[in-house]
């Protein structure tokens, strides 16, 4: 496996970072996760524009087209992986970089840690035609959840949970209401309305999300974007998770209950089947 670690292509042997990496130390970065189809990486302009924002909010030293020129080091990451056939997972990471520890920043002069690592993706089409089972859980993450920071703790508790439950995603609440999932944007409908959290700092603004939204404007579903009470969830007709590794998933069991008649409900079918169009048309291959 090739890896691109600051400038280099190196085997995975071979990249290595200091102890002292602020990433390591901290959770100090920001990254990104890309889908790329047939080598080509789906929707890059709103995954580098997010992680512009992060590294802005942040205050790293890596600019806009530092950022940019990211897409070139993934086909190439890509490329280098025999991956160009298939469909692949793009990881971004950019750190504050190396420096005796301390909280403030280190000198303006530290360069950045500058990652990116391309995986096959096996797509589980299974689980996307027939649903999967997804829990609730607290939401203890921090308070800038629109910035990808690569400090995931509540992220990892939550799926861990998950997992434990034999559960794909957990959905994540607080103060009563759905955020979103440990790793997905969360979607119900009821009495045929569509519902999803609005874009705030509370939820990361998903670029699977962001198409899924131009998606129900062209199918002109009725959508609102508002946040949907826990104690409603369980009554939703149906329920899907989104994200560059999930697309759209369907929820057919919620805390282990049915969600609606417990099968991926027709809102949820159109949505997936036009996301799966998006997707592998902006690549030119079929499914
Ligand atoms: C917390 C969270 N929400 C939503 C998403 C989905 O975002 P995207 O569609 O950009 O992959 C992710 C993806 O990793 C995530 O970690």
């Amino acid at each position: 496996m090739i890896f691109y670690l600051n400038g280099h292509y190196v085997p995975r042997e071979s990249a290595m970072i200091p102890v002292e990496d602020r990433g390591f130390i901290f959770g100090d970065g920001i990254y990104e996760g890309v889908r790329a189809v047939g080598g080509k990486m789906f929707e890059w302009p709103a995954h580098a524009d997010r992680m512009v924002k992060g590294l802005n909010g942040l205050r790293i030293n890596f600019n806009a087209e530092q950022v940019n020129a990211l897409e070139g080091v993934c086909e190439r990451v890509v490329q280098e992986n025999g991956l160009t056939d298939g469909e692949a997972f793009l990881y971004l990471q950019v750190s504050r970089g190396a420096a005796p520890r301390g909280h403030n920043f280190p000198p303006a002069s530290t360069p950045p840690t500058v990652f990116v690592s391309a995986s096959k993706l096996v797509v589980p089409r299974k689980m996307r035609d027939e649903g999967g089972s997804a829990i609730t859980f607290p939401d203890m993450r921090w308070k800038r959840r629109d910035w990808k920071t690569v400090n995931l703790l509540g992220n990892v508790l939550a799926r861990q949970a998950a997992f434990e439950a034999n559960a794909y995603e957990a959905i994540l609440h607080e103060d009563g209401i759905v955020t979103e999932g440990a790793a997905t944007n969360t979607f119900a409908v009821f009495d045929g309305v569509l519902r999803t959290h609005p874009l705030s700092t509370r939820i990361l603004h998903g670029v699977t999300r962001k198409v899924v939204m131009e998606l129900i404007a062209e199918l002109d579903l009725p959508i609102l974007e508002e946040a949907i009470p826990l104690a409603l969830l369980p009554s939703a007709d149906e329920i899907f998770v989104c994200g560059s590794t999930t697309d759209v998933t369907p929820v057919v069991t919620l805390d282990g209950t049915p969600v609606g008649n417990g099968k991926p409900g027709p809102i949820t079918v159109k949505l997936r089947e036009a996301f799966e169009a998006r997707l592998y048309q902006a690549a030119g291959v079929s499914r």
